[in-house]
């Protein structure tokens, strides 16, 4: 087997190849997840938004077989390596994904890490009971925070019941007015945007780890990515009527090569402004927006810390049904088994 270095913007081939082995692998590894369009995945990749290595697996005879996301942020957590590690489904139980994992730690090592751990922002964590959970446990990772991976199943009847809790959220948020875009966040909303989004650093994230570090450059540099790449952006604010100062925001993108699914962003409200059913509010509306504009949408995704209480319930009250439980993973380096 040969590992080689790939440049993900540039090298499609290569990306095709580890589209390959994610879609081949996704029955197993995802089974209540839709499969993605190449331009999805390819995003998905981009997403880390930070510097990154990219690596192919193949076998003696030129087949690929196995592929790593290493992902080396520079301005947060920066002892750490993030890692998205995928084998083939036919090559697995070979040996393959002990020697991506010596590989990539050996490279998050020499880039002066000293813990690998999978990536939240790429959602490259590994299944309760899936091959990735029992692999984990082999090599003797830690295993972090529980993320939920929640569904909300669109139907009239949920619609019709989503008017009630609309009217009587609309109560609680007097003195708040919407605002909403679709695409990246325009120059009038960024500075709000990105404020507003800073308040994500409470909530639950693995011990030792320290929340991503966002300003408007990162954010629109990431909108941007998304917009070329060709996905469906929206975002529902609310602020205080008569400011300009956002209280909560809510995103949500939708890739239309598979129109049936849209992913949730982040949904956070201001600390002072909590307590006015905001939350809730601006994810009813996102709907209203989103359905508006994508007739052929039939499901929404959501990922959310178990831990995370608030956020639960108010999915639990929209109709999100939790279809998966999730866990990050950790390995010190050099201890461990790279
Ligand atoms: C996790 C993954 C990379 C493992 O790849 P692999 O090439 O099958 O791993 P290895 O052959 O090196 O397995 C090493 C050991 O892990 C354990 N293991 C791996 N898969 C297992 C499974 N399905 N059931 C039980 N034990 C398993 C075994 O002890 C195995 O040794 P053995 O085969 O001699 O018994 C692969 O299953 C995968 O791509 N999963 C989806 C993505 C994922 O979860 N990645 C990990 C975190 S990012």
């Amino acid at each position: 087997m040969r590992v080689d270095q790939f440049e993900p913007l540039t090298d499609t081939d290569s990306m095709r190849a580890c589209y390959r082995i994610m879609e081949a692998a996704r029955p197993v590894d995802h089974p209540f997840l839709q499969p993605q369009s190449f331009e999805g995945f390819s995003h998905w990749w981009q997403l880390a938004g930070r510097p990154q290595q990219a690596w192919l697996a193949s076998s003696d005879s030129g087949e690929p077989v196995g592929f790593c996301q290493l992902v080396l942020p520079d301005r947060d957590n920066v002892a750490v390596a993030f890692a998205a590690l995928v084998v083939s489904p036919i090559r697995r139980r070979a040996g393959i994904g002990t020697a991506l994992l010596a590989h990539c730690g050996g490279q998050a090592r020499r880039a002066g890490r000293n813990l690998l751990a999978s990536t939240d922002l790429t959602r490259a964590k590994v299944r309760d009971g899936s091959p990735g959970g029992r692999f984990s446990a082999t090599v003797g990772a830690r295993t972090g925070l529980a993320e939920l991976i929640s569904i909300q199943e669109l139907s009239q009847e949920l619609l019709g019941r989503l008017g009630e809790l609309r009217s009587a959220a609309t109560r609680s948020a007097a003195g708040y007015e919407l605002v909403s875009w679709r695409g990246p966040t325009p120059a009038e909303h960024l500075e709000q945007t990105t404020r507003v989004g800073a308040a994500m650093s409470d909530a639950p994230r693995d011990a030792g780890r320290e929340p991503d570090t966002w300003d408007a450059d990162r954010v629109m540099a990431t909108q941007q990515a998304a917009a070329a790449a060709g996905m469906h952006l929206y975002s529902v604010a609310a602020r205080r009527s008569g400011t300009s100062e956002f209280a909560a925001i809510t995103q949500l993108s939708l890739d239309p090569r598979s129109p049936e699914t849209a992913s949730q962003g982040i949904t956070v409200v201001r600390p002072r402004d909590r307590g006015h059913r905001l939350g809730l509010l601006v994810k009813i509306v996102m709907l209203d927006l989103v359905i508006q504009h994508e007739p052929a949408l039939r499901h929404i995704m959501t990922g959310n810390a178990e831990s995370n209480v608030h956020m639960t319930r108010i999915n639990a009250e929209l109709g999100y049904e939790v279809r998966g439980v999730y866990r990050s993973w950790e390995l010190d380096l050099p201890a461990g088994v790279v």
